[in-house]
C-alpha cells in the first residue's frame, strides 16, 4: 500500500529538537492522516493514529511488538531495567511478581499518606505564591518515593535532600539518553556522566537498605511498594534485591510526571471552563456522585494525553493497517492523534465533559482514547494515579478558585518523558 514517506529533513527535526517532537507529530498528523514514514538518522519509522492499527500493536505484546530498544538498554546500565522496560520472557515473569502490589488492596494500605501529602500541597498553596505545576512534580514526587519505597522526601515542605537530589539527576538523563542519536557515554563520560554514576551508586547503596529493613518486617501490613512486592512473591523464582530496587525505581520513574503533569493539564483545563468547574464543584462538596469527576478525567486525559505516542519495534514481519512492516522497523502508535480524531469524537477539539455521560450525542469511539495505553502491557499504575487525581481535584475544588490571570500566555506542550504544560500560570485563589 502507498504510504506517505516524509523528506529525511523532517526526521532530523526530532532529533535536533527532541523537546519539540510532539508539536512535530501533530503537524504531520494533521498534514498525512492517520498512517506515514519517517526516517530519523537512517532508521525507519512508521506513525499509526488509526485506533484499530493502535491496538493491535499494543495488544500483540510481548511476541510481536517490544518498546524501542533504546529504553531496555538504558533502562538496564542504569540498573533500573524493570517492568516499562524489560522485554519477552523477562516481562513476563516481572509483571506476574510485580502488579499485585498495584493490586486496590495494597493501594489501600497507601491512603493515609496520600492524605497527609495532600494536606502538605493545600498549606503550600494557602501560603506561598504558586507555581502550580512545580508544586505537584513535588507533590507526585513525594507520594511516589513514600509509596515506592517508604522515604518521605517532603519536598513539598523544603525538606528535599541528597536523595531527591540524585533522583533529580535520573530523571532527566533517562530522556536523554533515551533519544540520544549516539550513546556516547558508553565510550566517554562526561562529567555529568560520571555525577550520574555516583548518583545511582548512592541510590542504589540507600534503597538496598530499604530493602533489607522491609525483609526484615514481612509480617507487617506493607506500607510501601517494596513490602508490598514481597508479599505478592509467590516463592518460584522470587525477585532478587536488583530487581526489587529497579521496580521501585521504575514506579518513580513511570508514575511522578505522567501523574504531575496529568493533574497540571487537568486544572488548567478547569481554569479555561469555569462553568465546569462550577459543575464539578457542586458535585465534588456535596458528595453524594463522582460521575461528573470521572467524565472531566477522562476528557481532560483525552484532549491532553500526557503519553500521546508509544515507541516500539516490531519484532516479527507484520501487517498493520495494510503496510507490510519487517522485523525490526520502529512503530510510533499515536493515541494521541486518534484521541483528537473527528471521526472518533465529534468536536475533538472541544473540552467537553458531557461527551462521556450517558445520553450523550455524536460520535464518540471511547476505545480511540487510551491515555493509560492498552493490551498486556496497559498501564499497572492507573489506579494509584486516579487516586493522586482525584486527591488533588478534590482538595482544589474545595479550597480554592482556579483562574488564569489576564494576559497569561498559553502553555506549550513540550516532550521530557511525559508531555509537560511548560510556562503554565494559574491562580489558585483560596475560597475559605
Ligand atoms: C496519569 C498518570 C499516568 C499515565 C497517563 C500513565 C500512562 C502509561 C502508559 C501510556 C503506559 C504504556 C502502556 C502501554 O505500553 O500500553 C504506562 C506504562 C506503565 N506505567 Fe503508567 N501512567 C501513569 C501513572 C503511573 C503510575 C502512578 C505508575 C506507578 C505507580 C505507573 C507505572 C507504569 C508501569 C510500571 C508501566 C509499564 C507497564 C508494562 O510495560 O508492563 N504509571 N503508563
Amino acid at each position: 500500500m502507498n504510504v506517505k514517506t516524509l523528506p529525511a529533513a523532517d526526521g532530523l527535526r526530532l532529533v535536533l529538537n527532541p523537546k519539540d517532537i510532539l508539536a512535530h507529530f501533530k503537524n504531520w498528523d494533521a498534514e498525512h492522516g492517520r498512517r506515514y514514514r519517517l526516517s530519523v538518522l537512517g532508521t525507519k519509522m512508521v506513525v499509526f493514529g488509526d485506533p484499530a492499527a493502535v491496538h493491535q500493536i499494543l495488544r500483540d505484546r510481548p511476541a510481536q511488538f517490544k518498546r524501542m530498544s533504546a529504553i531496555e538498554s538504558v533502562f538496564a546500565e542504569m540498573g533500573i531495567g524493570g517492568l516499562f522496560s524489560v522485554e519477552g520472557a523477562e516481562w513476563k515473569r516481572r509483571r506476574r511478581l510485580v502488579t499485585p502490589a498495584f493490586n486496590p488492596g495494597a493501594l489501600r494500605g497507601f491512603g493515609g499518606t496520600l492524605d497527609l501529602i495532600t494536606e502538605r500541597l493545600r498549606q503550600r498553596w494557602q501560603r506561598e505564591p504558586q507555581d502550580v505545576h512545580a508544586d505537584l512534580m513535588r507533590y507526585t514526587l513525594d507520594v511516589m518515593a513514600n509509596i515506592a519505597f517508604g522515604y518521605d522526601l517532603n519536598t513539598l515542605e523544603g525538606g528535599g535532600d541528597a536523595i531527591e537530589q540524585r533522583l533529580q539527576q535520573l530523571f532527566p538523563a533517562l530522556g536523554r539518553r533515551v533519544t540520544a542519536p549516539i550513546p556516547y557515554w558508553r565510550w566517554v563520560k562526561l562529567p555529568a556522566d560520571r555525577r550520574l554514576d555516583r548518583a545511582l551508586a548512592d541510590l542504589r547503596r540507600e534503597v538496598g537498605e530499604v530493602i533489607e529493613k522491609a525483609r526484615a518486617n514481612q509480617g507487617a501490613e506493607p506500607s510501601n511498594f517494596i513490602e508490598a512486592m514481597l508479599r505478592a512473591q509467590d516463592g518460584d523464582d522470587p525477585l532478587t534485591a536488583d530487581e526489587l530496587y529497579a521496580e521501585a525505581l521504575t514506579v518513580l520513574v513511570a508514575g511522578q510526571d505522567t501523574t504531575a503533569n496529568s493533574i497540571a493539564w487537568l486544572l488548567y483545563h478547569l481554569a479555561q471552563h469555569p462553568h465546569v468547574q462550577q459543575r464539578l464543584r457542586a458535585e465534588v462538596t456535596d458528595g453524594t456522585e463522582r460521575t461528573y469527576l470521572d467524565a472531566v478525567i477522562q476528557e481532560s486525559m483525552r484532549v491532553q494525553p500526557v503519553a500521546a505516542f508509544l515507541y516500539l519495534e516490531a519484532l516479527e514481519d507484520v501487517v498493520v493497517d495494510g503496510i507490510e512492516i519487517p522485523a525490526g522497523t520502529a512503530v510510533v502508535t499515536a493515541q494521541g492523534r486518534s484521541a483528537a480524531d473527528a471521526a472518533n469524537f465529534v468536536d475533538p477539539e472541544q473540552f467537553r465533559p458531557e461527551r462521556w455521560l450517558p445520553g450523550h450525542t455524536g460520535t464518540h469511539q471511547a476505545k480511540a482514547s487510551i491515555p493509560f495505553g492498552t493490551g498486556p502491557r496497559f498501564c499497572p499504575g492507573r489506579n494509584l494515579a486516579l487516586l493522586e487525581i482525584e486527591a488533588v481535584v478534590r482538595m482544589v475544588l474545595r479550597d480554592f478558585e482556579v483562574s488564569i490571570p489576564d494576559g497569561a500566555p498559553a502553555p506549550k506542550e513540550v516532550f521530557t518523558f511525559a508531555a509537560a504544560p511548560e510556562g503554565l500560570v494559574l491562580r489558585l485563589t483560596p475560597v475559605r
